[in-house]
């Protein structure tokens, strides 16, 4: 008997200490771990008593992390498998929804210090819980669902008076979620709704402990004005503002002394301190001023380097600590955004005008945050030559905006259209749920939470209080106010359309006229001069040819044979992993079309997906490298937002690469057309641009053009233009292709790009090459018949015979070329044959299990080699212990017979 209760001690002890305070002094604040989580119908309905320490056994409950949608929950502990829910449309036949029109109920304990000193408080922060949520501690309710809601809206409460000695307890009962009535993150049209509309705690919920006076996150202005810096200066005398709000929790008045740090990498640059005093509960702002002599500027990744400064602040009272905010990083840039001469909205970053090229985010289905994933997308939007991203109403976390920060890619945050969000009184297209006076405040809470988790971010390129439809009066002006009370300093657009404007912001200045689905190359140039709907002139804030389609490892992964079939033999078939089934892009009709008669009737899945990869290749190139042509045309491009850059799960268009990360042609038309200085052909014209997007870059150029048949044979005499200056940030008409006329079926236009200068290793080294498959005609596009997504073509270009070419004949070697953390190896093409080698894909592939390696980064691929010509193409991947005997590379084309390189 003794020795038995030895035991069961000895035992309550080790999980007394394997518990530890989440939170035991001022300054403290710890997210909490995570969550046991239970459906209302599978648990007692009586709150109070759930929430009391020790009160339920949740041993039969789920455990889930901290950040955690019900389904996210549901996955993690197995109940379902995503690769399963990702089959076919087992989302749509496979799971029952009765579970998630009910509560799920997210209950965990935790240990504090308890110390019920005068003096002392603690705080339970939220970031926003879907769709709403009444929350519990230890017996008391703390919120009602009635004022809790929405997926962005955070909120402080004061606990200190619940918490007892030892075990405390936080519940939370998640409201279930509809898009059309709650402030959430719908998905629209864009993919089949998670069964759950994204319900539960989402973001992190936090404990956090002050002394008598707490602080908010700081906030920074300054007051740099670029004067036409260049990358490589620095900016002097800046006057940096750190402000946080402090706030009196007692119920006598208090001087505190507020204290702020700047510092960068290497050490404290700046101190700066401020005495308070404040009355009985008052809260107060307090701005800390310090000057900086020499400032490294902040650039994005295409111009420069990403300098950032870290800032905290501290309050003390009688020399005691009472809060520590939390750190934020900023930087030190300049963004504008004006309505240029056309009413076109025009940015400029640093002094620079900034052509905005970028693509449309997505979050996981079920908000799952996977920061390495996040970071593999923004190393792609980068690799990719982008610059943007644009975050609809998904603003997921703050640790994002820290990636993009020191990556230098740009963010253009805002609301999400349609659903609840724009339900205004005259908006009729979208069924959102018309606002009503309480909405106005939860649209003030969200406002506030997420402008104070942005603020100080120097990717920030401006938040979109609208997407589709602009928002009322009242609602911009609760927007617009809470962005000033959190001194946002960054430029708010009223929409992403223009369809209307509230006074107070006037017009956005960005289009919304599509396309969304498959338009032919050669539409983005009709805007030069003629102005019609998406073509590349002005800001165009969603838009592109729908394109995306994976290859056929990964559509494997997630389409059944039947759908598979119905893929590639029912042309007009509705496909679940397209938009949704009341979508206009449930089917790729539109696509099929112009694939069938532009390439000819496919006659085998693979033939298909070839086919795709060919014409999702010639649209991203076509759009990216229109809007950069363009960019100082007589309407001027100033930016373009492709729609969209990658899916909530595996989906079959609308994405620049697949959900499982592997880059296709979508993703190389985009790499190649997205290059800073680049030679590009106007499919509409026939005309050739030089296109500078860099600010150090420039100098003496020439281009080289060739033209041949699909035997090799020249179809004009070898075309030089020489003597042409590229100016940074500029672009520019600089010549012709001649012998256009004499194309007898298909031809291989090559261009060259050339540097002239001597610092170019001697001259002519090749500074961008680009190859295009041109018919005998361009698609004709019938623009008087356009619709909200895309222009019909009454005569399309016969591209047939590029599945005519004689077989051609590809050396290839590779070898390794450095071992850093990632591996990385060369690969040299001989084209050996004396016709082209068309559309030639590598991939690199676990040797053993002959999966691709993802996230992968290829200088160039999808490419066409001329006769006799030789290319050297580098690769890198993480790749962990691997060695180049693990991995081999495939390469095939249209007319290169697959082959391994080991
Ligand atoms: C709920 O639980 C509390 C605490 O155990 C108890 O006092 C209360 O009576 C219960 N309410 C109902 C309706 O059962
Ligand atoms: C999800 O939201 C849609 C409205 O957008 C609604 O029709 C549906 O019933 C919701 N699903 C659940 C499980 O509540
Ligand atoms: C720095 O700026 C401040 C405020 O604008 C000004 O008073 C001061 O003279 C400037 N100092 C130098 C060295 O330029
Ligand atoms: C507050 O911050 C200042 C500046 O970093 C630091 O010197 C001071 O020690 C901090 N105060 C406390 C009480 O930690
Ligand atoms: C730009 O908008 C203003 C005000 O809305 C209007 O007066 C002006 O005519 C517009 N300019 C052009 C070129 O459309
Ligand atoms: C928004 O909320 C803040 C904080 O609660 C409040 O001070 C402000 O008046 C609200 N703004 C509007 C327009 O309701
Ligand atoms: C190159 O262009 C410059 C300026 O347009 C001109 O002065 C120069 O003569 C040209 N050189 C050649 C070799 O054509
Ligand atoms: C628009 O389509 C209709 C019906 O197909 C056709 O009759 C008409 O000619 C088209 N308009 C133009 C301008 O091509």
């Amino acid at each position: 008997m003794a020795v038995a209760l030895a035991t069961l001690a000895s035992l309550a002890l080790t999980l007394a200490q394997a518990v530890s305070p989440l939170v035991s002094q001022p300054g403290d604040r710890s997210a909490l771990a995570g969550w046991n989580m239970q459906s209302i119908l599978d648990a007692s309905q009586n709150m109070t008593q759930l929430s009391l320490p020790g009160a339920v056994d949740v041993s039969s409950w789920y455990r889930v992390g901290a950040r955690s949608t019900v389904m996210a929950g549901l996955i993690e502990n197995g109940v379902f498998s995503d690769e399963q829910l990702f089959y076919s449309d087992t989302l749509a036949t496979g799971v029952d929804s009765t579970p998630f029109t009910a509560p799920w109920l997210y209950r965990e304990e935790f240990e504090i210090e308890y110390s019920p000193q005068p003096g002392e408080h603690v705080f339970l922060d939220t970031h926003g819980i879907t769709s709403k949520a009444s929350l519990f501690v230890n017996g008391v309710c703390i919120a009602s669902h009635a004022f809790h809601q929405g997926s962005y809206g955070g909120h402080r409460y004061e606990i200190t008076a619940y918490l007892r000695e030892g075990v405390n307890v936080v519940l939370v009962k998640a409201y279930p979620t509809n898009y059309l009535r709650d402030f959430a993150m719908g998905f629209v049209d864009w993919n089949p709704y998670p069964p759950d509309n994204g319900t539960g705690v989402w973001r992190d919920v936090e404990i956090v402990q002050t002394g008598a006076v707490s602080l908010s996150a700081p906030r920074i202005t300054t007051d740099y004005e670029a004067a036409n810096i260049q990358p490589d200066e620095l900016a002097h005398n800046v006057t940096v503002t750190v402000k946080v709000d402090v706030v009196n929790h007692e119920d006598s008045p208090i001087t505190a002394r507020i204290q702020g740090t700047i510092s960068d990498d290497n050490a404290q640059v700046a101190v700066a301190e401020h005495s308070v005093q404040l009355a009985a509960h008052e809260e107060t702002t307090v701005s800390l001023a310090a000057r900086l002599e020499d400032v490294r500027v902040w650039w994005p990744r295409q111009w420069g380097e990403q300098p950032l400064y870290s800032v905290t602040v501290n309050a003390s009272i009688a020399d005691t600590l009472s809060d520590v905010s939390p750190v934020r990083q900023f930087g030190v840039r300049q963004v504008t955004a004006t309505l240029n001469a056309h009413n076109d909205t025009a940015f400029t970053v640093n002094g620079h005008p900034f052509l905005v090229l970028g693509a449309g985010y997505s979050p996981d289905l079920f908000m799952r945050w996977d920061a390495a994933r996040v970071d593999s997308i923004f190393r792609y939007v980068l690799d990719m030559g982008l610059n943007t991203v644009r975050l609809e109403g998904k603003q997921e976390h703050p640790e994002l905006y820290e990636m993009a920060d020191r990556m230098g890619v740009m963010l253009l945050a805002g609301w999400e259209c349609c659903d609840k969000w724009e339900g205004w009184s005259y908006n009729d297209d979208a069924p959102g749920y018309k606002w009503t006076e309480h909405d106005y405040t939860v649209a003030n809470a969200s406002m506030l939470h997420e402008a104070a988790m942005m603020q100080t971010h120097p990717s920030l390129l401006g938040f979109l209080v609208g997407s589709d439809v602009w928002p009322d009066d009242r609602a911009t002006q609760v927007y617009v106010s809470a962005l000033e009370r959190m001194d946002w300093a960054t430029p708010i657009v009223a929409s992403a359309s223009m369809r209307g404007w509230p006074d107070q912001l006037g017009p956005s200045g960005m289009k919304m006229e599509g396309p969304y689905d498959w338009v032919p190359p050669n539409y983005w140039y009709a805007g030069d001069g003629q102005q019609f709907l998406g073509a590349a002139f002005g800001f165009g804030s969603e838009q592109g040819a729908g394109v995306g389609t994976p290859e056929r490892a990964s559509l494997q992964r997630f389409l059944s044979e039947g759908d598979l079939d119905a893929l590639w033999r029912e042309p007009d078939a509705g496909l679940f992993h397209m938009s949704t089934n009341v979508s206009q892009f449930y089917d790729r009709s539109i696509y099929n079309e112009g694939l069938f008669a532009r390439y000819g009737k496919p006659t085998s899945l693979d033939e298909y997906v070839l086919k795709a990869q060919m014409m999702d290749y010639e649209a991203t190139r076509a759009e990216f490298e229109a809007f950069a042509a363009l960019q100082n045309a007589e309407r001027p491009a100033t930016g373009v937002i492709y729609w969209m850059l990658n899916a909530a799960w595996p989906n079959l268009h609308w994405q620049l690469f697949d959900y499982y990360l592997q880059p296709a042609g979508a993703y190389f038309g985009t790499k190649t057309g997205s290059r800073h200085e680049h030679v590009a052909y106007n499919y509409q014209d026939g005309s050739v641009y030089l296109i500078n997007r860099g600010l150090r870059t420039g100098g003496n150029r020439s281009v080289t053009i060739d033209l041949i048949d699909r035997k090799g044979k020249s179809l004009l005499m070898q075309q030089h233009i020489t003597n042409v200056t590229s100016t940074p940030n500029t672009s520019g008409r600089i010549g012709t292709v001649s012998g256009l006329d004499r194309i007898k079926d298909i031809a291989f236009l090559r261009l060259l790009l050339k540097s002239e200068d001597d610092d170019h290793d001697g001259g002519d080294t090749i500074i961008s090459r680009n190859v295009y498959w041109l018919g005998r005609s361009v698609d004709e596009l019938d623009w008087e018949n356009s619709t909200w997504y895309s222009t019909p073509v009454t005569s399309y270009t016969d591209l047939r015979a590029t599945m005519k070419l004689s077989r051609a004949t590809l050396r290839a070697d590779m070898v390794e070329t450095e071992r850093g953390s990632d591996f990385a190896a060369k690969i040299v093409l001989d084209n050996e044959s004396d016709v082209p080698a068309l559309f030639v894909r590598m991939v690199l592939l676990h040797a053993a299990t002959g999966e691709e390696i993802v996230p992968v980064s290829w200088s160039d691929n999808y490419l066409t080699l001329f006769p006799g010509e030789r290319l050297e193409v580098e690769v890198e991947a993480d790749v962990g212990d691997m060695k180049l005997d693990d991995m081999r590379v495939e390469v095939a084309g249209v007319n290169v017979k697959k082959f391994s390189l080991v």
